[in-house]
């Protein structure tokens, strides 16, 4: 079991490269298994989901290179219908993607209902009803999801989303690629990973239209060819950063951004007090670590993203004044605020809003990343606390930052990651959480 030492109190320093965005390579790999030919994946992020399903695509036949840091080849053109690895499509919620190109590729899909949840109730109705509308036949029992589509081919549908989900949306647009005729789905989610799945999928051969907007135009094509696609970076990765060098102080430059993607996300900091300049593809970020307190609501984008909540309610809580934070997306993601408290936060939550009084600093102590984006937060909190914080269950942290340790302490951070003894009577965490 790893867990991060961290000795708080340090400023940060210096410049730090932002890695290819996590939720849109959890897509793209499995979209990749619809290629019929070498699909070569630039600038993925080395992170334990990407691992995940690197390996479950190697189950189904998938040819899988390495060819550089941040570079692999997937070669699809002989996998067979076949049922996915099991144990590892439950450790991440993602797997719910080769839904979709399993329909597509073979008119057919067995998976796992992807893993539990760590913020809440979460629902796949949205993709089901759209695979449904494409013509398949959906059902659930047992724990897994087998759809099937009518003589084998999908079929385009209009689809209106009832709700505006990240995931529905890339799911059902991977499908319809190689539907049969035109699907238009309509509601759905804008955020920049959409953007990108749609933008790998075209340079594949799909015709995809409206990605990043609220309606989507998908005409289907009969075959997806090889190619070559370089990955956006990561605009929860950047703003992470942005939230470590807000809160400790100092002067980072987040570099490989697109500063675009950031607007929701700068707009916040500035109106803290963090001074921001912004370059082609970086942004500089100058904070003295004296912080105002500010309201805020997450939102789908272009909206304060979900993702980001625990790390700037993390960096609010040593802002001047009291901040009300709403979570607009999740039923139950301030579950970090306790690991907080026990670092001297003062932070009360009443169902999906929480009120932060800022306090003048946080004391080190041992604490437990509770997921991806709550295993941040309680770093960026080790990172200003006076004396000594321990995080425990990093592997949640390790699925969606690459080289988190090394990164920080590349700014002057004092983190380390050590190995020590599992906890006895403890079983090894299967269960996906969201990130
Ligand atoms: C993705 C991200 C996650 C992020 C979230 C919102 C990945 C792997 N994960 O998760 O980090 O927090 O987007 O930006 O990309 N919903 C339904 N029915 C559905 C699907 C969703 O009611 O069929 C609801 C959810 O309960 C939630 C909201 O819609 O309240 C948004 O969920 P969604 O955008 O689908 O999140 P994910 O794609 O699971």
């Amino acid at each position: 079991m790893d867990k991060y030492i961290i000795h708080g109190g340090k400023p940060l320093y210096g410049e730090v490269e932002i890695s290819g965005a996590k939720n849109a390579a959890v897509a793209i790999i499995p979209a990749a298994l619809m290629v019929d030919g070498v699909c070569r994946i630039e600038n993925l992020p080395q992170i334990s989901d990407t691992e995940t399903l690197l390996t479950i695509l190697s189950h189904l036949g998938a040819k899988v290179r390495a060819v550089a840091r941040s570079t692999v080849e997937i070669d699809c053109t002989n996998v067979r219908y076949t049922d996915a690895p099991y144990d590892m499509m439950r450790r991440i919620r993602a797997s719910y993607y080769l839904i979709g190109s399993m329909l597509g590729r073979f008119g057919a899909a067995k998976t796992t209902m992807p893993g539990g949840c760590n913020f809440g109730v979460r629902p796949i109705d949205q993709h089901i009803k759209g695979m449904t509308s494409l013509g398949a036949q959906v059902d659930i029992h047992g724990g897994f999801i087998t759809a099937q589509a009518k003589n084998g081919r999908l079929k385009g549908a209009n689809i209106y989303l009832d709700k505006v989900s990240v995931g529905a949306t890339m799911n059902i647009m991977i499908a319809a690629a190689m539907a049969d005729g035109v699907s238009i789905i309509e509601n759905v989610a804008r955020e920049p990973h959409i953007v990108d799945v749609a933008n790998f999928l075209n340079s594949m051969g799909a015709d995809i239209r409206g990605a990043g907007t609220n309606t989507i135009k998908v005409r289907g094509v009969r075959r997806l060819h090889g190619g070559t696609y370089c990955l956006i970076p990561d605009q929860i990765e950047a703003g992470t950063y942005m939230a470590a060098a807000a809160a400790a102080g100092g002067e980072v430059k987040v570099r490989n951004i697109i500063p675009k993607h950031m607007d929701c996300i700068t707009a916040k900091f500035r109106e803290m007090g963090v001074d921001i300049v912004e370059y082609e593809d970086a942004l500089l970020v100058r904070s003295s670590g004296k912080l105002r307190a500010v309201n805020l609501k997450t939102l789908p984008y272009p909206g304060f993203p979900t993702d980001m909540q625990p790390q700037i309610s993390t960096v609010l809580a040593l802002a001047q004044g009291t901040s009300i934070v709403t979570e607009g997306v999740w039923d139950n993601r301030f579950k970090y605020v306790n690991e907080l408290r026990k670092m001297g936060a003062a932070i009360t939550v009443d169902g999906r809003t929480a009120v932060i009084e800022g306090v003048p600093r946080f004391s080190g102590a041992p604490v437990a990343a509770c997921d991806l984006r709550a295993g941040a937060a309680v770093v960026i909190a080790g990172l200003c606390a006076a004396g000594t914080t321990e995080v425990e269950d990093v592997h949640y942290i390790e699925r969606g930052y690459e080289d988190f340790v090394g990164k920080l302490r590349s700014l002057g951070a004092d983190i380390v990651c050590i190995t020590a003894p599992d906890r006895p009577h403890e079983p090894a965490p299967i269960t996906a959480t969201a990130g």
